[in-house]
Order: C-alpha cells, then structure tokens, then sequence
C-alpha cells in the first residue's frame, strides 16, 4: 500500500494551464457566476457546450448569479423553488467543483408579490415587523437547509449600505423594518440589526457554512468601507456568525482600487479573523464598434494581475472570483451600455488577455511563501477547514516558488522514521516540525503532530531553506517562513485514499485475506472482509510517535463514539479501525464485512467517526 503514503495528487507540470490548475498550486480557489435558465431558456448557458466545458475545465467554484435570489426561489409566499440552484449544485459536484451561494437578504431582485415591479402595494407595503421578521427567517432556514452541505459560503445580506457620505445603511424593506431582529442600539442611522438577525439565521440553519457580507465600493479604503468595517468588528465583538466580507470588484478603467488600498483592506480584516472573497470581479470598457482597444485592454489586464496579485499575497484572500463565463452572458452590455469585453472569455469562448493577466498572476511566486487555510486540505479527501491530530495534509500553494521545483519523496532516516525535513521544506505545528511525505513547489504533504490533541486549535507555519535543509543535513542554508496561520483542531476529519489520487472513485483498499487490491475485476463477495486505508482518525488507543510506522494495531480513541460505516448505504460491520500496521501513524485503517444484499458493482463506502465522514464518492467493488 505504498501508494497511500503519496497522498494527494502531485501537481503535475502544465505547459499551459487551466486557471483551476494554477490556482489549485496557490491554494485558492476560483470560480465565476454562472446561470442555467432561472429565467427561462435564454439564460440556459449550462446547455451551452462551449460554455459548460470553460466553466468546468477553467473554474473549480460556481455562484449562480441569478438562481439563488429570492425572486427565483420563492415565487409565492408559500412555495420554494430551488430547481435551478440544484442544477447548478449538481454540476459543480459532477466536476469537482465548489458553491457560493448568493445572496438571502437583498433589496434587489424580490419576487412582485413582495415587492412589484410598479413599486406600490405588495406584502412589504403592508406586512408589519414581526411578520417581516418571520418572513426573513423562513426564507434564510428554507434555502440555507436545502442548500446545507453543498454551498459552503454564503453571501447572506447583499449590498447593504448606500454610496452617500457619510455611508448609512440603504433603504429596503428590510432596513425600514427596524423590528427585524435585535437592535445593536447603535441608532437608526447605523442600526445592522437585521443584517445581525440574518447571519444569526443562516448559521442556525447551517453550522458549517462560510457567512459572508457582500457589497461593492468596498475594494478601497473610503467611508463604505469603513462602514463594513465598523458592522463587521461590532459583530466579531458580540459574536455574531460571520466569516467573510466579499468584495464584488466591478471595476472600470476610470476608478479601481490601489493594490495598497486594497491590502490595506484585506488587512485590516484579517486582524477581526475575517475572509476575504472577491466575489464578481469584472473589468468594464467602454466599446466603440462593439469592441475594445488594445489600449484598453493593455489597462485591464494589469488592472486583472493586480487584484489577483494582492489576493495571493494576503493570506486572508481565500477565493477569487469572476462575474460570468464569456462576454456572451456577462451582465455587462444590458446594466451598463454600451460597455463589455470584461472577462477572461470572449464570444468564442477563446481566453482574453485578461485570462492571460490572471495566468501571469497566478504562476508569479511572491516575496515569500504565503500559506492560507483554505490551502490546508486532507491528502486523502481533500476536505478543508480543521485538523486532526495525525491526519495526514497535502499543503497547497504556500511553498509556490518556495521549494524543490521537482517532487521529493520521503525516504525514512536512520532511526527509521519520516523526515521532518524534505527537500529543503519543514512545515511547523505549534513550532513543532511535522513529518513530511512529499515536497515540492506548490505542495506538502504533512502529518499532523499528534501533540494537537485536545487544543482548540493549531498555528501552522511553513519554512524553506534554500539549502537543503537545517542540519544534521546538508549546511543550515538561509531559510524563508510563511505567514502562520490558526486552524481549528477537531477529534477526526476521516478521509479515504483513492486509488487515483483525485479523491474520489475506486477506494485504496484490499480484499482479506489475499490483500489483493479491490476493483472491478477483483470484487469482493457478501459477508467477505476489505481493508480500507485512509487518515484523518483521529488518536489511537497508547498515543502514537510522530513520524513512526506503526508497530501494529492500535485502535482509535473515537472519541466520542466507535466508527459506523456504510456500503451502499447499509450498514457495514466495522471490526477493526485504528493504525495501519507498517504504515505511517497517521494512516488510517478500517476493516469491514461486506453487507448481504448489495447490487454487484461499485458501491459507495462511507466512514464515519463521531460527526465527521469521510467523503462521499469513493467506492469499493462488490460482487
Ligand atoms: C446581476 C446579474 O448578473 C444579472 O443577471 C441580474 O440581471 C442583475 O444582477 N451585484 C450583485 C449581483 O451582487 O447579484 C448582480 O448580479 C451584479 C451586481
């Protein structure tokens, strides 16, 4: 079972490529909005052919622009609709792709029984607070439970405040509600206590999501900005569920914000703990003949590799995203006329110089590595966000131009355990060097110390010497750290190896008593045994030694339950679940007895340990 110790896919070496591929070696991801006929068959892009495929080859997150606002999604006060957000949902699962969620409380874009188009009458004319305040609550637990586990950010109040000096929060039929949710008795000028009441609602209906606030004219310093700023440190102070402030960044060549602005920004966030997403980046022109200059374009494009540049240098930029796929369904043309030409696909779904501009960007190291938690990923599944003690990583991004820029394998040192240096890179728990199963620019592989155990959280750290290593190694060379960042700690994060790498497909796992590999051609039969291998367990019963094989079995501690597994969705009996022997502590080993009943074929097998499973889409063969 060597293969499971190589853990997540090495990032293969690209000529040319995609923007999801170079942005997967920075540890971010990036998206843009996409629509599937909310609005009927002219916005069907997801039937266009050319657009699905640079949606899905170019972008590993979506938000749909339309099909999760509230006009699409509850046409009467009594009924939901949340077919074109699960069409959109469905196909980022199919390629692997991430969802945010837009937007649960706006003042835009309500359906006509609400608010009418002629402005006059309407359930807002007439509701009173309480019931709006009820009525903002259904809505947010409705769409928020549907969506729970498939959009992991939401941009949950949208454009809030207004564009006059001094910023005050915006009319809406919100905001002139004062009854909705508590007040922060900050008085009405500046009173967020709707916008508190609707992140409260959506964390209720979804611990595990990401909840941002979202608005434009935010990118630079300026009183709306400082406005968001005082909302959102009010917020953290009180403990109110926020994560994130998205910056739209719809920017035209007549005003953008600095680089300098705009990290100033993300800094001043980052010191609250809070994200940053930009969320619907776009870059208009003005066109004469329908098209631009190269002029223009020679603007845009720096315009493009500066915010992408200021995101991957602040370790609190977490996601980048653009306003639509090509210029044939971006928002542009119809909102501001007589503009266009603002993304990275044209009409022929061809890269524009602004797909060049965020290339050049992303493949461009920084003046020092840069580590960001959502680059901190499982090795087997690829889930984000915590650690475990003993899991085993795979770190993206935060060594890009930073280490070897061939991939390095662990070999087990003198004592026989695994280096805590690989290639020149050491990754730091607490100060404590983990050990390290593969390196390369772009990616390690680390195990968590098992000294996390019990701590809330975890400060990690990444360094490089640029000669090789500390010592006993070769010479102490000049040495490089990261940023450290806080990650939560948690008792599991279970995770299966694929045999493929990629996370998903057919599971790394053998067939007992012959320990053949299991696969279509070597299925397994009713009541028969398989070993499973993964990580993410969590402690075994003794303590484990960082870096060592085990010597044999150890159970998991399983705090606070025994693991339960299912194939096919039956129950399966689990009869051994802790350390692999031979293996690394920190790879997970499950037995289990296969299931009367099963359809031949492959069938999902699923662990889980405490609250926490492992991924879905890993699959053993049955007979
Ligand atoms: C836009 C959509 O792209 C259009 O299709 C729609 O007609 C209007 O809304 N800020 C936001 C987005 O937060 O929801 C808006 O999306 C663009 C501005």
């Amino acid at each position: 079972m060597a293969l499971v110790l190589a853990g997540a896919a090495p990032l293969a070496a690209q000529t040319t490529p995609t923007l999801r591929q170079a942005a997967a070696a920075r540890g971010i991801p990036i998206g843009a909005a996409a629509s599937d006929g909310e609005y009927g068959p002219s916005n069907d892009w997801l039937a266009n052919p050319q657009y699905a495929s640079v949606l899905s080859t170019q972008y590993d997150m979506l938000e749909p622009d339309n099909a999760m606002k509230w006009d699409v999604t509850q046409p009467t006060i009594d009924t939901y609709n949340f077919v074109p957000g699960d069409t959109l949902v469905a196909f980022a699962q199919k390629y692997g792709m991430l969802v945010r969620g837009h937007n649960l409380c706006w003042y835009q874009q309500l359906p006509g029984w609400l608010v009418p188009s002629s402005g006059t009458g309407g359930y807002a004319s007439t509701a009173s607070e309480a019931q709006m305040s009820t009525l903002l609550q259904n809505h947010i637990t409705a769409e928020v439970t549907h969506f729970a586990g498939q959009v992991f950010a939401w941009d949950v109040v949208n454009e809030a405040f207004s564009d006059s000096t001094p910023t005050t929060l915006r009319d809406s039929i919100w905001y002139n509600k004062p009854g909705i949710g508590a007040s922060t008795g900050n008085g009405a000028a500046t009173d967020t206590g709707y916008i508190e009441q609707a992140f409260r609602w959506a964390h209720a209906a979804d611990p595990n999501a990401l909840l941002f606030y979202n608005d434009y004219s935010i990118e630079g310093p300026g009183p709306k900005f400082t406005a968001v700023l005082n909302m959102v440190t009010d917020f953290v102070s009180r403990g109110v569920p926020i994560n994130g402030v998205g910056f739209e960044m719809h920017l035209e060549l007549g005003g953008y914000p600095s680089p300098a602005g705009l990290a100033q920004n993300m800094q001043q966030l980052a010191a609250l703990g809070i994200q940053v997403h930009i969320t619907e980046m776009d870059v208009r022109l003005q066109l004469s003949n329908g098209t631009a200059t190269q002029a223009q374009l020679t603007q845009q494009v720096q315009i493009y590799q500066n915010i992408m540049t200021v995101c991957l240098q602040q370790p609190n930029c977490t996601a980048f995203q653009v306003w639509g796929v090509s210029y044939n369904d971006s928002w542009i043309p119809s909102a501001f006329p007589g503009y266009g030409a603002a993304l990275p696909f044209d009409f022929n779904y061809q890269p524009t110089q602004a797909f060049t501009a965020l290339l050049t960007a992303l493949q461009t190291p920084e003046s020092a590595p840069v580590l960001k938690t959502t680059g901190v990923v499982n090795s087997a599944g690829y889930q984000g966000g915590a650690v475990a003690p003993g899991e085993i990583l795979a770190i993206f991004g935060v060594g890009y131009g930073y280490g070897p820029a061939d991939p390095v394998n662990y070999q087990l040192d003198a004592n026989g355990m695994f280096p805590t240096s690989l290639g020149g890179v050491q990754v730091f728990f607490d100060g404590v060097p983990a050990p390290l199963s593969y390196a390369q620019a772009g990616q390690v592989n680390a195990v968590v110390p098992f000294e996390v155990a019990g701590k809330q959280q975890t400060v990690i750290a990444y360094r490089y010497y640029y000669n090789g290593g500390p010592a006993p190694g070769p010479l102490p060379g000049l040495s490089i750290n990261s940023n450290a960042v806080t990650m939560p700690v948690v008792a599991a994060v279970p995770a299966i190896f694929a045999l493929n790498a990629s996370g998903s497909g057919p599971g790394a796992i053998e067939n007992w008593p012959d320990y053949s590999i299991n696969s279509a051609s070597n299925p397994v039969g009713a009541n028969g045994y398989i070993q499973i291998f993964g990580t993410g367990g969590g402690t075994v019963v003794g303590g484990a030694a960082d870096g060592a094989l085990a010597p044999g079995a150890a159970w998991l501690s399983a705090s606070p339950t025994w693991p339960t597994a299912t194939i096919g969705g039956l129950p399966a009996t689990v009869t051994y679940a802790g350390s692999a022997p031979g293996l690394v502590n920190g790879v997970l080993q499950v037995n289990l007895q296969i299931p009367q009943g099963l359809t031949p074929g492959p069938q999902p097998v699923v662990i889980t340990i405490g609250s926490a499973q492992s991924q879905p889409g890993i699959t053993v063969a049955v007979k």
